[in-house]
């Protein structure tokens, strides 16, 4: 899809498929919607009066307008003007974009315009427009027979924002940065959606390298079985070890292209770990049949690291960031681990693993010592970590556990901007006594109350040397039922906060 700018001819005289016009419930024209008014001799003004009241999330279609070049004006309800915040404002775009998509309006531009939102600027406007459209467009057919491929994936060629002239550069900027999130968001959601058989931890490397090859700033490797064993990554090793599929862990690393050798001054690097659980049947320790399936969206964190450094090299953001992937199946067999098993992490600390299907944590644990050697400036783990989460936290908020309160509040700000919000949880010392083991250093799960902080206090343990944040992103990776698929959350979170941090 092309994202462009539209400065010079009046809303009128804008020639495209479909031109979006906000309106608020309370009936008050926007300068936009006054221009499409006056020009169509009050046709907007006449369907207010009858069948359109501007309600959140509605909207209607009006054809050929005398005096107006657009094929047809979507009039999208934005609901009470005193009530309207970024977030109203991100699923007014979506319902646009959604509407294009499902009217087809392949045969040429689709253009949002002027809707209209308080405390946002031009910038952040055009980035969730972009997104928004970029976004609509993702159709899962990698495993579809080929008619229901054609039928399935929706084309958009063209979507424009109409601005004021002066601020062009702004939003161009914004939509430049709106594409590449939705590019990331829907490279995380494809890798989501894969069957198990078909995204492996090798699958995950695979991607990685052509990311690679196709970005310049970014280089991939891929660490097999020995070379992890080299590393004494025992905690990792242990839960791969119960699978025919090789693990991985993958290093993928975006340089900015200064032009000049690194020198002192340069910012440390930010650091990703994804979760790469690529099905978690629970080990020994097994889950219940019911919707184990969905166990095949245990490597979203992985996923979201993907899709996070694909849009940063889109960008070519001007900081370093580098993802680290800890990629293997949690299965049950001869060679799993046992409850009762106890192993000795990269970090040297011992696990006593009381249920094999808190297998997450062990393998984050590794990735988050190796994360050590960057000296990083942060370190942000991204997870699907636990069911508790979901209880907490329901689908709405991703769980942010950080003991460093300028951290959290940079992704939690990052979240409100990005309309992908986080909800901070505790992790104070008080809940690190349910980790006792008398058998080792630490157990591996901490038992019912507080599920997700107590699987946040494992994590912590190994992150004493950085800055570190734990995202619990179980209950917004994905989605159930009907719209059954991944989300590509929380990559527009990841990406509005390192784009905060390259300055
Ligand atoms: N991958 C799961 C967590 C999960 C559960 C994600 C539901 C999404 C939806 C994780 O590996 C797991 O099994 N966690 C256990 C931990 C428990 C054994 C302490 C859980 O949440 O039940
Ligand atoms: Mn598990
Ligand atoms: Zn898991």
């Amino acid at each position: 899809m092309e994202f462009s700018t539209q400065t010079t001819a009046s809303l009128h005289q804008l020639k495209t498929a479909a031109l979006a016009i906000g309106i608020f419930a309370d009936g008050a024209l926007s300068p936009a919607a006054e221009t499409i008014d006056r020009a169509s001799n009050g046709a907007v003004s006449a369907a207010l009066k009858t069948e359109f009241k501007g309600k959140a999330g509605s909207h209607l279609a009006l054809h050929n307008l005398p005096g107006v070049s657009a094929v047809r004006v979507i009039l999208i309800g934005l609901g009470n003007q005193e009530s309207y915040t970024a977030a109203a404002h991100t699923k007014a775009e979506q319902a646009f974009a959604k509407y294009c998509v499902g009217a087809n309006l392949s045969e040429g531009t689709s253009t949002l315009a002027a809707i209209d939102c308080p405390d946002s600027s031009l910038r952040a406007r055009a980035r969730s427009a972009a997104c928004a459209a970029g976004v609509s467009v993702y159709r899962y057919s990698a495993t579809l027979s080929k008619d229901k491929e054609k039928d399935g994936a929706p084309k958009l060629k063209k979507f424009t924002v109409w601005i004021p002239r002066t601020q062009a550069t702004q939003v161009q900027n914004g939509l430049r940065e709106g594409r590449a999130i939705a590019n990331g968001m829907n490279l995380t959601r494809e890798l989501g959606d894969l069957p198990p058989n078909v995204c492996t931890p090798t699958y995950l490397g695979a991607t990685a390298k052509k990311l690679a090859k196709e970005f310049k700033s970014l280089k991939a490797e891929v660490l097999n079985a020995k070379q992890i064993e080299a590393l004494k990554m025992g905690s990792f090793l242990s839960v791969a070890r119960g699978s025919y599929e090789p693990p991985a862990f993958i290093v993928l690393r975006h340089t900015p292209a200064t032009g000049k050798p690194a020198s002192k001054g340069d910012k440390a690097p930010i650091v990703l770990v994804g979760k790469g659980i690529t099905f978690d049947a629970g080990g020994i320790s097994l889950k219940p049949a019911a919707n184990m399936d969905e166990m095949k969206y245990d490597m979203c964190g992985a996923a979201s690291v993907l899709g996070t450094l694909r849009a940063v090299a889109e960008l070519e953001l001007g900081r370093e960031v580098i993802g680290l992937i800890p990629a293997c199946e949690n299965l049950p067999s001869g060679r799993a681990n046992k409850p009762g098993d106890v192993v000795t992490s990269m970090s040297g600390q011992t696990i006593e693993i009381l249920n094999t299907d808190a297998e997450g944590r062990l393998v984050l644990c590794d990735a988050l010592t190796y994360a050590e050697r960057f000296k990083p400036a942060a370190v942000i783990d991204i997870a699907t970590l636990t069911g508790a989460c979901v209880v907490a936290l329901g689908h709405v908020n991703t769980g942010l556990f950080s003991k460093s309160d300028e951290l959290a509040d940079s992704l939690l700000k990052a979240g409100r901007e990005a309309n992908d919000t986080a909800w901070r949880m505790p992790l104070e010392d008080a809940y690190q006594e349910q980790l006792h083991s008398n058998f080792a250093d630490m157990a591996n799960i901490g038992g019912m109350p507080g599920g997700s902080v107590t699987a946040a206090c494992f994590l912590s343990r190994f992150t004493k040397n950085y800055p570190w944040a734990h995202l619990d992103i179980a209950g917004t990776a994905w989605r159930s039922g009907k719209d059954k698929g991944a989300s590509g959350r929380p990559v527009p979170l990841l990406v509005h906060y390192l784009l905060a941090q390259a300055g």
